[in-house]
């Protein structure tokens, strides 16, 4: 259990002995072994490892997008089989539907789970404001940059506003100036909200910038090398990355690693 201030915190996902096996042309394929950990609720926990350690195959065992081969997962106390509606998951690009404008694109999750109308339209407001996008909400997805449509893939993510943030490299395709401007957003709109946020990046920098706890994993079979703790103050700013103590924490996830030679 680990401390925050000077309240208990609970765990909202246990995931215990999880291992994925995937079957191909060559054989059985172990894409996950073993990995046991708890996350706290309000948490913002990064995993962190090399292209094909199994991070995107994690995080869609946690949103019931995938069956894991054994092991336990559950979410605030229930078994997870399918994906729920208190979980919500973002991915490198943000598939907007072209016909409908920014607003209708982020009110689709609200019209899908068929919530309250006249407050998905106040919240639908509130969202383009949260995420810059004020006076773009009648435009058209096509007319809008790649940072612009991660920014409504955020909102569209809060539409029905999730207890947990999953999230795949969901700024891994923009530039490392608007991936630095979405990432500082994504942690104001984390410290306003309270979710809890599961993210996926094999940054190392960004992991340490952005978590309370990083999970690193290794390839082959992709196994959960360890946790490190990053107790630096919030709010954080890129100030931060000037401090060695942000440094340390980056040369400590690369020597778990084994990435300094
Ligand atoms: N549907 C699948 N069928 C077979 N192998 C897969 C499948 N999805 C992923 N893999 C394999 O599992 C391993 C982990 O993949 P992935 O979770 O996508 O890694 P990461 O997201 O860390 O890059 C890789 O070796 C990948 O080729
Ligand atoms: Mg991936």
């Amino acid at each position: 259990m680990q401390h925050q201030g000077a309240h208990m915190t609970t765990e909202i996902i246990q995931g215990t002995n999880i291992t994925k096996v995937y079957s191909t042309a060559t054989g059985p394929l172990v894409a996950l072994d073993d990995i046991s950990f708890g996350i706290n609720e309000g948490e913002f926990i990064s995993l962190v490892g090399p292209s094909g350690c199994g991070k995107s195959t994690l995080l869609s065992i946690l949103g019931g997008l995938e069956e894991k081969s054994l092991g336990k997962l559950s979410i605030s106390g229930e078994q997870v089989t399918t994906p729920r509606p208190d979980v919500g998951m973002m991915f490198q690009t943000s598939v907007l539907f072209p016909w409908r404008t920014i607003r209708e694109n982020i009110r689709l999750p609200g019209q899908i789970l068929k919530l309250d109308k006249s407050d998905q339209v106040e919240r639908t407001e509130a969202l383009l404001n949260m995420v810059g996008l004020n006076g773009f909400g009648e435009r058209y997805p096509d007319e809008l940059s790649g940072g612009m449509k991660q920014r409504v893939g955020l909102a569209r993510l809060l539409a029905h506003d999730p207890q947990v943030l999953m999230m795949d490299e969901p700024f891994g395709a923009l530039d490392e100036f608007t991936r630095e401007t979405m990432n500082l957003e994504l942690l104001r709109i984390w410290e306003a909200t309270k979710k809890t946020v599961i993210f996926v990046t094999h940054n190392i920098g960004e992991a340490v910038f952005l978590s309370d706890r990083v999970f690193v994993m290794t390839p082959r079979p992709g196994r959960l090398e360890g946790i490190l703790e990053i107790d630096l103050p919030r709010p954080r700013t890129t100030d931060l990355m000037r401090d060695p103590r942000y440094s340390e924490r980056v040369f400590e996830i690369r020597r778990m690693l084994g990435v300094d030679h």
